[in-house]
């Protein structure tokens, strides 16, 4: 069973150079470990890619929540549900068919996600919410970590809420960007259930402790 509330630091800000070291930091504390893959065509900037996935799968047993800002990811996306992860999210913007890509990483063992672009409505894609496990709404622009959170962005979670909620669907909703203590209560009223956090959590002094007063804030218990 999932906790009513997940908490996914993302690797985005942690040392590139210790990533094991930094993912062991946060065992028993986090709920999923935020992957952000981005191939500078999507956003303008490049990240990790498939063999990080592989190689850092073996080191921790958190599941994996990998974030794909990549352009085509019907070709990549299958890989990483292949090497493991627990959820594969590819971006709305990025692919003419989200239902079938859905379908593909499912029958690949992995939860697939939707993920949502700060310029993007989310309201042509309401109906596909029972095609997907997981909404992730950017709460910035999608491309770096460090954004400052942009409160507007949050009328789409509660679009999405409304409508999980009508329609009695079993999907996460994620928030991503710019979440911390000053904004993590916000998105939770806002009906999000799964939250990234990169700074707010590798760059505290202690990233479990960090994951324990923003899981607190965002009024989960699990
Ligand atoms: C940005 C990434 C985010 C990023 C969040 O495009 O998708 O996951 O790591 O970083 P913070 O929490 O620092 O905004
Ligand atoms: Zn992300």
């Amino acid at each position: 069973m999932e906790p009513s509330q997940i908490i996914a630091p993302s690797i985005l800000a942690a040392d590139f150079a210790r990533l094991a070291e930094e993912v062991h930091a946060i065992e028993g504390a986090a709920d999923w470990v935020h992957v952000d893959v981005m191939d500078n065509h999507f956003v303008p900037n490049l990240t990790i890619g498939l063999p990080v996935v592989q190689s850092l799968r073996k080191a921790t047993s958190i599941p994996f929540d990998v974030h794909l800002m990549i352009t085509d990811p019907e070709r990549w996306a299958p890989g990483y549900a292949e090497a493991g992860a627990y959820n594969v999210t590819f971006h709305a913007e990025a692919t003419d068919d989200p239902v079938a890509l859905a379908k593909t990483l499912r029958a690949a063992g992995a939860k697939a996600g939707l993920a949502i672009d700060r310029d993007t409505s989310v309201e042509p894609y309401l109906d596909l919410l029972p095609h997907v496990d997981t909404v992730l709404i950017m709460t910035i622009k999608a491309g770096f970590g460090g954004q400052k959170f942009l409160p507007e962005t949050l009328d789409k979670v509660r679009a999405v809420r409304r409508r999980i909620t009508a329609d009695n669907l079993e999907v996460r909703l994620e928030v991503d960007g710019g979440i911390a203590a000053d904004t993590i209560e916000q998105a939770a009223e806002a009906g999000a259930d799964a939250f990234v956090a990169g700074t707010a959590v590798y760059g505290a002094q202690n990233p479990a402790e960090a994951i324990r007063k923003l899981r607190a804030l965002a009024g989960g218990v699990g």
